[in-house]
């Protein structure tokens, strides 16, 4: 099994190494691919020795899977490279997402809908996977009719150079901005681009990803993405509302009993997801589960996962585990 991993020395890709080395995927070879600015660069796994190559280099070498995170160009140009000589893409970018002849895939949820015939694989944004992972057993159950979302997301969904930013405003250094404004205490409504309806891009990925992966049309998203100045963890304050009526303790034990999600809610004790603790862990958590007194049949909660791990590297080397498995690549 022949990996290639693109955009090997960012944000995701180093966290996409960590945790192809922990859960001891079953690679026989490694390509490491970034841009022409790193082609020659040292890098380690697993205790040996890789030099970063490009991406014409990495096309030739003809990869069974290439696991995709640099950005929405790089995608769009060489991920149907990689297809024609037969390596299946596993995109992080929002590139190929809403493509409708591309699937959308969070393993838990969708996986099954996985072919050999499928050679790009899009991986959700990372608040949409952590907020699916949640609703998708409630979905099940109760049926939502409508989903209001605000998100708090750390400066690692924006890549290294808003994490430089965020360290070189606690270190009181004039550095490159990642961001029109400080992001050090202080919070943006603003991630990613404002589009012509007055949302940003993040916003709508939240809107209509959702929709995608959980394979129904008939419940409607909608979302306000706030980037505040934590290192890691995204966090959502999350409303629903469903068809029919639910019990709390029944709640919990659905998202309990959803792989991947763990349930941390008490407030005898003060327990409720953070993302100093969701920090480096693969799971979602979810907590302050209560009902909304103002409507029928409403929910609340908050759910906190790591954004580059569940977000990102740990979804998408999941999806590779599923094709190696079933024998689609
Ligand atoms: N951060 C998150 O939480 C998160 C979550 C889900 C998805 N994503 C997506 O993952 C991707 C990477 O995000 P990141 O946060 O890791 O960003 P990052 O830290 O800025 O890293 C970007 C990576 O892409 C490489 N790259 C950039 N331009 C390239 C080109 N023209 N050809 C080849 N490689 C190129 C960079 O290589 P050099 O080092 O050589 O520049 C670097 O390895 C983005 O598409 C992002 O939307 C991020």
């Amino acid at each position: 099994m022949k990996v290639a991993v693109i955009g090997a020395t960012g944000m995701v890709g180093d966290v996409m190494l960590k945790v192809l080395a922990e859960r001891n995927f079953p690679l026989t070879e490694l390509l490491l691919v970034a841009s022409e600015r790193s082609v020659g660069k040292k890098m380690t796994f697993k205790g040996n020795e890789y030099t970063v190559i490009g991406l014409a280099d990495a096309v030739a070498a003809r990869p069974n899977i290439a696991i995709f995170s640099a950005g929405g160009d790089t995608s769009l140009k060489w991920a149907p490279k990689f297809a024609e000589v037969g390596t299946t893409v596993v995109d992080n970018s929002s590139a190929w997402r809403m493509d409708p002849t591309k699937k959308l895939v969070v393993p838990e949820i969708n996986a099954h809908e996985l072919t050999a015939e499928d050679k790009i694989i899009a991986n959700p944004n990372c608040s949409t996977i952590q907020l699916v992972m949640a609703l998708h057993p409630l979905h099940k159950k109760y049926k939502m009719k409508r989903v209001v979302v605000s998100t708090y997301q750390s400066v690692s969904g924006t890549g290294v150079k808003a994490v430089k930013q965020l360290e070189n405003e606690i270190a009181g250094v004039q550095g490159e901005m990642a961001y029109p404004y400080p992001i050090g205490r202080n919070a943006l409504p603003h991630c990613d681009v404002f589009l012509e309806n007055g949302y940003t891009k993040e916003e709508m990925k939240l809107a209509r990803e959702p929709q995608k992966i959980l394979d129904d049309r008939t419940f409607s998203v909608s979302a306000t993405a706030v980037r505040i100045p934590t290192a890691g963890g995204h966090s959502e304050s999350v409303n629903v509302e469903f068809e029919n009526d639910f019990e709390l303790n029944e709640v919990r034990k659905l998202l309990n009993e959803m792989p991947g999600v763990t349930v941390q809610d008490n407030p005898d004790t003060n327990t409720y997801p953070m993302p100093i603790y969701a920090h480096d862990k693969d799971e979602v958590f979810v907590g302050r589960i209560r009902r909304d007194e103002t409507q029928r049949n409403t929910l609340n909660m908050w759910i906190v996962a790591d954004n580059l791990r569940k977000g990102a590297a740990t979804n998408a080397v999941q999806i590779s585990e599923y094709l190696v498995e079933k024998g689609l690549v």
